[in-house]
Parts: structure tokens; sequence; C-alpha cells
């Protein structure tokens, strides 16, 4: 059995360290919303209609965190039951963070400045996506074309990862200009799902070009016997 060395740990330690910030903002959101706090017109929305957001922020810290050892070759061959288990729970709580982001961004009466036109169209797009990725993940698992099956996961985790990489461009934004809303916040919160898809896209493409053929034999392959 394939012993794990140091570098099977490199992607998953990027992409946990990613899902930081996200995840404890989640479980600030969640301390608040489970506390008898006061409600003010920040966190109104959340305390008035607890539901998804509590689902989400479940959600979407199972995602982050277990697709971040998905994608590691060195876990997923020494590991590969374990893989297929984590995979079916990735997938849901892929779908149900998805979804209940949409929910949220059509529900929810979120102020101007936290969400705009642009952000809220962007939203509804992404989140459409997301739950489109996973749902072609899962027929190309089931009909054992595995190359496809990578593909669109790659995409869904990306999208969802568009938490983390908001982290990453907001923070600083916030720190040096000294603002917190607005059309700009709007357009970089877009812009970090365009550089997560660009990335995810950049990566299938790179796969595809390693081994075309296998990508063109698809069908049949087994988890466990892929090679990269
Ligand atoms: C899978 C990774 C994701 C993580 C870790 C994550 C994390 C979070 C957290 C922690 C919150 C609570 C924010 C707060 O307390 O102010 C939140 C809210 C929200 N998320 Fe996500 N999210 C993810 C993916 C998505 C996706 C893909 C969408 C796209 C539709 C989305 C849409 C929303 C919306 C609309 C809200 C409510 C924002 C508000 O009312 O101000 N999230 N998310």
């Amino acid at each position: 059995m394939k012993k794990l060395t140091l570098a099977d740990f490199k992607v998953p330690a990027a992409l946990v360290a990613l899902s930081v910030v996200p995840i404890l903002g989640g479980v600030v959101r969640l301390t608040s919303v489970a506390r008898d706090v006061t409600v003010t017109p920040d966190n109104a929305r959340f305390l008035h209609a607890p539901t998804p957001v509590v689902i989400h922020v479940v959600s979407a810290t199972l995602f982050c965190l277990l697709g971040a050892f998905q994608f590691s070759t060195g876990f997923r061959l020494r590991f590969s039951g374990l893989h297929r288990r984590a995979g079916r729970v990735l997938a849901v709580s892929g779908l149900l963070a998805g979804a209940t982001g949409v929910w949220m961004t059509l529900s929810y009466d979120i102020p101007l400045n936290l969400q705009g036109p642009l952000l809220y169209a962007v939203r509804l797009v992404v989140g459409t996506a997301m739950v489109a990725s996973l749902v072609l993940a899962w027929s190309a698992i089931l009909r054992r074309d595995v190359p496809r099956h990578e593909a669109w996961m790659i995409r869904a985790y990306a999208l969802g990862q568009g938490a983390g990489t908001q982290a990453l461009v907001l923070g600083p934004w916030m720190v040096i200009s000294g603002q917190s809303g607005g059309v700009t916040r709007d357009l970089l919160m877009t812009l970090t799902w365009v550089i997560n898809g660009a990335v995810a896209e950049a990566i299938v493409s790179r796969r595809k070009r390693a081994s075309p053929a296998r990508v063109a034999h698809g069908r049949g392959e087994t988890v466990a016997g892929t090679s990269r």
C-alpha cells in the first residue's frame, strides 16, 4: 500500500488554509445565531431566518475541508475506499452549500452595500453552476467516466472556494481603502469567482493535455487506477 509523503499534504494544506477565514466567519455567525444577541440591521436576516445560513455554514465547511483531501493523489491512492465514501458526503454538502447560497440570495433582505444587482446576479449564476457541476460530476462517476467526474468536481470545488479567495482579496482591500461595501466590493467578489473559475479551467485542461488517452477512454476506469 502506498505510503503518504510530505508532498501528499501540500495540496490539502493549501486548501485547508484557504478555507480558514470563511470557516471562522461561519463559526462566529452560528454562535451569534445560537445566542440571544441584539437584533441589528447587520444580523436581522440571519436571526429572523436562520435555517439557510445554518445549513450553508455547516455544509460549506464540510465541503471545503473534505474537498481539500479529495484532490490529493496520495490520499486517494492510500485511502481509495474512504475517497468514495467522503466523495458522497462532499457532493451532498456541496449541493446544500450552493443551493442555500441561492436560497439566501433570493430570500434575504441583504443591504445594498453588501449585495448590489451585480453580486445578486453573480451569486445566482455561481450557486446554480456549482449545483450543476456537482450533478454532472455525480452522473459522470455513475458512468465510470473518471476524467469527466474529476473535471466537474474541480469546477464545483473552485466555485465553492470563492469564499476563501474572497477573504484573500477583500481583506487587503478593506485594510487599504477603509471601505467594506459598495460596488467595488461586488466587483471584487465577482473577480474572485472569475479567478477561481480560470484556475479550475487551467487545471482541467492541463490534465487533459497530460493524458489525452485517459480522457478519450475515460469510461470504465476506477478512481484508484488513475495516474497523474
Ligand atoms: C463552499 C464555500 C462557502 C463558504 C465556506 C461560505 C461561507 C459563508 C459564510 C460563513 C456566510 C455567513 C456570512 C456572514 O455571517 O455574514 C455565508 C453567507 C452567504 N453565502 Fe456563502 N459560503 C460558501 C459558498 C457560497 C456560494 C457558492 C454562494 C453562492 C450563491 C454563497 C452565497 C452566500 C450568501 C448569499 C450568503 C448570505 C450573505 C448575506 O446575507 O450577507 N456562498 N457564506
